[in-house]
């Protein structure tokens, strides 16, 4: 279950490129995730953080370069050859349907039918309340509209729905952009509890306070080049801030093929 006897990586991404026009959006880019470990994606915007996530989840389709989820090449040319193996992705606009409760977001688009071929409202509660109670057990509102809801709650109902479908690998873009500190340490709390369950997270953020604490490894872009890769145990937050500043790879990191030479 946990990252420490697990040796198969869940995503390999080796040596990914995306070009727009004539800009390297992602130039060269490597990075892995193993089971129950969360990895953070650090960089300035530009840096081509979105974009490496978006081809990992079907949403641009890569240039040049692997994947391999669970040590096996895979074939991810949409979103919906990324969910088949177990991808999902939360933005920071969460895309939640506002006026309907929590069950029908979980479900938005894959509902479930009675044998009758009407919507299954009794089954998707049920599920809903069992895969939210997993996560924020002291979550009651099931019977408001997502829009009545503070914004931590909001994004549990997105991490919810990503789950319900079998997410091992969970992307998640910048999740507490929008959030106050109580509801970020709430997702700080989400993000633990999914690590346990041994789901593999990217974390995103332009801001490593909202990373660092969290993530048992980081990896930094600049100009769509990874700069290095540390342990966080490795590496003290202000190596890091330099690694996103300067691009310098501090002694603890290793070193990509965006990093200043020394
Ligand atoms: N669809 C697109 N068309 C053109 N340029 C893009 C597109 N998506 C991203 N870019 C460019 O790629 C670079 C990386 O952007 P992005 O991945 O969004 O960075 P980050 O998420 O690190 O802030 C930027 O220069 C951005 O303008
Ligand atoms: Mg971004």
């Amino acid at each position: 279950m946990n990252t420490q006897t697990s040796t198969t990586a869940l995503v390999e991404m080796n040596n990914v490129s995306i070009s727009f026009g004539g800009i390297h959006a992602v130039d060269d880019a490597t990075v892995d995730l193993f089971p129950g470990e969360v990895v953070g994606l650090l960089g300035h915007n530009g840096a081509g953080k979105s974009t490496l996530i978006k081809i990992l989840s079907g949403a641009y389709q890569r240039d040049s370069g692997t994947i391999s989820i669970d040590g096996k090449p895979a074939t991810i040319n949409n979103p919906r050859d990324a969910k088949a193996y177990g991808i999902e992705t939360i933005y920071q606009t969460l895309a939640l349907a506002d006026n309907v409760d929590t069950a029908a977001n979980l479900y938005l688009g894959r509902e479930l039918k009675t044998a009758w071929g009407t919507l299954d409202d009794v089954a998707m509660e049920a599920k809903a309340r069992e895969v939210m109670g997993r996560l924020n057990p002291r979550f009651q509102r099931f019977k408001e509209p997502v829009k009545a809801l503070s914004g931590g709650q909001r994004q549990s109902v997105a991490i919810a729905r990503a789950i319900l479908f079998n997410a091992r690998i969970l992307i998640m873009d910048e999740p507490t952009a929008a959030l106050g500190p109580e509801e970020t340490a709430q997702v700080a709390d989400l993000i633990l509890q999914l690590k346990a369950e041994g789901i593999g997270i990217f974390l995103i953020s332009h801001d490593i306070h909202d990373v660092f604490d969290l993530a048992d490894r980081v990896g930094v872009m600049k100009n769509g080049q990874f700069v290095g890769y540390a342990k966080t145990t490795d590496v003290t937050k202000d190596e890091v801030l330099g690694m996103i500043i300067a691009g310098k790879c501090p002694p603890g990191a290793q070193p990509g093929p965006g990093a200043l030479a020394a």
